[in-house]
């Protein structure tokens, strides 16, 4: 209630002042100078011709109407006249000051005509005056009569139209005439000595300051854009001119403007004056809105055209974005810190280029740890291949590339040289020397495959031996392989064996529980200690190659359910025709008689060396290679393992500790 009875009190005499101020300032206007208008709705204009206020407030002196070739004028003058000059004075008149925001639209940018001028003038009606280069000021047969008493300041857009004119983009005084007393290209002085070039008719609005004094005889013209809404110091054009004998007592105020066969719409936004006194400020901010781009002509005839290419522009942005966006997703890797401290890193970019996007057609194999693709190296062109791991988890990642970049600088001519590494996300990238002959397995199994001679096999198998050797003993530190198999030993263009994977199977630890250690390996080729232990050691590595070299030997894999009971597995196999006394019978059938007896009955015999079950009985990698190279006897080492052992039990056991359920608890593992 309080509020209710309280507030319309002081909004009541606050409206009743400005009803009265507001009346004040209308009366203040009309009565003569000094008047604005920020806008000319209900301005009470003298208009004449093609001159129209339009509905946003802005007053037109011109129309863009291009039909008649004569053109059109338009005047607008400040309906009452004012006081010029004190007939008292003789020798001089009023101090005048004006200012407005104009804005020329040129249907072509550059070559509109003709151009507007402030005018003061004995009358507001100039009905005789013509269009064109005259401006609507006068005609041909009154210019330059001094019985016009006119004075104008000109904004001229046509060249030439006068003698004095300097180019089609001036401001000039003019008495009496279109011809000009004085022009200046249109600009606006920065500071004292720099100006700057206007464009009368680019279509922006812009600011000028028509100043005279009457005691000095002196006439100040500045024009600016906008965007220098505060008067430059120093004026475009500042002219002695002494107005007394020009301007009688009483003369109107205005514009006049014309157009020709080019056609362009003059508009004055905003307009202040004052005599004997400096023309009130106009507000900037609430001028009337101006079509800055013509509705019709030949500009909007383009509109359509333009708007396509808009159109076509941002889809064409859009689709490069898009497939920018893409490449950055396909190639983007988030490089933590630490990777940079490990050497030979691949870039993504590089491996997803060489391997043209990790194509299907590219697969050369896929393995239990991952897929394998060809690549060539869009930097060097080196063939390789790269091996896509995927752990699963990030975690043990760095601790993984740490060993992995470290055997990276193992070098060995029987073990496939690591190039490089690269990590991304969860998937561990490692490039390796490309072989081009694929792996030992496909040799031996696959039956379009040549077969291999024993020179071949031999020679491959003491490759191998010397190239695990140099894993075990040669290395700062003791490397397992956890993994020999057939299909791990790859080879070169000369059908050299090269151990790859090495290392590999530790990627499991370190990204799985170290409480539940998995086991790694290839069912056949599996110490059977592991399963119990878990833990790889060096002679879990000589078990598997153990039966790398029966397989090899006998041309089959270590365990094959399609032969008789006997015989599935090789090491029961071989052991039996040794035990008959016929130990070259396991040799692979395929060679027929062409393998040399006392090589084909060391490899088959050191087979059964490293298969035995007690890992303590199979012999070294060391001695492995020496038997291999019949540096040492293996007969030595056959008795007095076989000795020892029978201790606590005979050799057949030793061998024979394959029981059946251990075979099943490893098959089902
Ligand atoms: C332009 O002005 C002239 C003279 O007032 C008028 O006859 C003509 O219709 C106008 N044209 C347009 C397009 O407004
Ligand atoms: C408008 O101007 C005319 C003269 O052109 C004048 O007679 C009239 O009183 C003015 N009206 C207003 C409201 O100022
Ligand atoms: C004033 O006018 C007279 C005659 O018109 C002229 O002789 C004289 O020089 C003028 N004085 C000034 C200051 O212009
Ligand atoms: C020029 O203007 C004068 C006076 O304003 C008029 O008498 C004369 O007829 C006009 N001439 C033309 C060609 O319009
Ligand atoms: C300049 O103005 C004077 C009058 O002040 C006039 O006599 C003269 O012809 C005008 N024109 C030129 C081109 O100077
Ligand atoms: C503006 O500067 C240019 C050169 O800087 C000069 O040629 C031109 O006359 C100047 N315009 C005005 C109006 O001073
Ligand atoms: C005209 O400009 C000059 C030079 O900048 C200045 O000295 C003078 O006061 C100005 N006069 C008027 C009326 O603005
Ligand atoms: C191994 O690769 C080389 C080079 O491609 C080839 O010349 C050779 O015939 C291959 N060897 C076998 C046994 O396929």
């Amino acid at each position: 209630m309080a509020e209710t009875g309280r507030s319309p009190f002081p909004s009541t005499i606050f409206i009743i002042l400005h009803l009265l101020l507001s009346h004040l300032f209308v009366s203040a206007t009309s009565g003569g100078s000094p008047f604005v208008f920020n806008d000319f709705r209900g301005s009470n204009l003298t208009l004449t011709g093609s001159a129209i206020v339009t509905g946003p407030g802005a007053l037109r002196l011109t129309n863009n109407s291009n039909i008649l070739s004569s053109g059109y004028t338009g005047h607008a003058f400040y309906p009452m006249p004012l006081r010029f000059r004190d007939p008292s004075l003789v020798n001089r008149t009023f101090s005048f000051s004006s200012r407005f925001i104009f804005a020329i639209v040129s249907e072509m940018q550059n070559s509109g005509c003709c151009g507007f001028a402030f005018t003061v003038a004995p009358s507001s009606d100039l009905p005789t005056a013509v269009a064109g280069n005259f401006m609507g000021l006068v005609n041909k047969s009154t210019d330059g009569k001094p019985s016009n008493h006119i004075f104008a300041v000109e904004f001229d857009t046509l060249s030439g139209s006068s003698a004095n004119d300097p180019d089609g983009n001036h401001v000039g005084v003019d008495i009496n005439s279109v011809t000009s007393n004085f022009t200046e290209p249109a600009a606006y002085y920065t500071d004292e000595s720099t100006n700057q070039t206007i464009n009368l008719q680019s279509g922006e609005s812009l600011q000028a300051w028509i100043d005279y004094d009457g005691v000095s005889g002196l006439i100040n013209i500045t024009i600016a854009p906008l965007s220098h809404p505060l008067r430059p110091h120093r004026p475009l054009i500042s002219y002695p001119l002494n107005l007394s004998p020009l301007l009688q007592e009483f003369m109107y105020v205005g514009f006049s403007s014309s157009t020709k066969l080019l056609i362009s719409e003059h508009y004055i936004l905003a307009w202040s004056f004052a005599i004997n006194g400096e023309a009130p400020p106009l507000d900037l901010s609430k001028l009337p809105r101006y079509p800055k781009i013509k509705p019709t002509g030949k500009t909007s005839r383009l509109l359509p055209y333009t708007s396509t290419l808009a159109l076509f522009l941002v889809t064409t942005i859009a689709i490069a974005s898009y497939l920018l966006y893409r490449r950055w997703r396909l190639y983007s890797e988030s490089v933590e810190e630490w990777e940079l401290d490990y050497p030979h890193r691949f870039p993504y970019k590089e491996l997803y280029r060489a391997t043209k996007g990790f194509r299907e057609k590219e697969l050369l194999g896929r393995g239990g740890f991952g897929s394998v693709y060809k690549g060539v190296l869009p930097s060097s062109g080196l063939e390789v291949a790269v091996k896509k791991v995927t752990n699963g988890a990030t975690q043990g990642m760095r601790e993984f590339v740490a060993e992995i970049s470290s055997l990276g600088r193992m070098r060995h001519r029987n073990l496939v040289q690591l190039q490089g590494w690269c990590r991304r996300g969860e998937d561990l990238l490692l490039v390796y020397d490309f072989m081009v002959n694929g792996s030992l397995d496909t040799f031996l199994f696959n039956q379009q495959k040549v077969l291999l001679s024993w020179k071949e096999r031999f020679k491959i198998l003491k490759g191998i031996a010397s190239g695990l050797l140099y894993l075990h003993e040669g290395w700062e530190q003791v490397v397992v392989h956890r993994d020999i198999k057939a299909s791990n030993v790859l080879l070169d263009a000369d059908m050299n064996g090269k151990l790859s994977d090495f290392g590999l199977a530790k990627f499991y630890d370190h990204g799985s529980n170290p409480q539940t250690t998995r086991v790694v390996g290839t069912l056949g080729y599996m110490a059977p200690e592991l399963s119990q232990t878990g833990k790889a050691t060096t002679s879990a590595d000589v078990f598997s190659f153990g039966a790398l070299l029966l397989e090899v030997a006998c041309g089959r894999r270590p365990m094959d359910y399609k032969k008789s009971e006997e015989e599935v597995m090789v090491v029961d196999w071989v052991l039996m025709c040794w035990r008959r006394g016929r130990i070259l019978h396991a040799v692979d059938e395929r060679l027929g008689m062409n393998y040399v007896r006392e090589e084909a009955e060391l490899v088959l015999k050191l087979g059964i060396l490293c298969s035995q079950a007690a890992p303590e009985a199979r012999p070294s990698m060391m001695q492995v290679v020496q038997f291999l190279k019949r540096d040492a006897s293996m007969e030595d080492f056959v008795v007095e393992n076989l000795v020892m052992e029978s201790d606590c039990r005979s050799f057949e056991q030793v061998v024979l500790a394959y029981p059946s359920s251990d075979r099943l608890s490893l098959s089902s593992l």
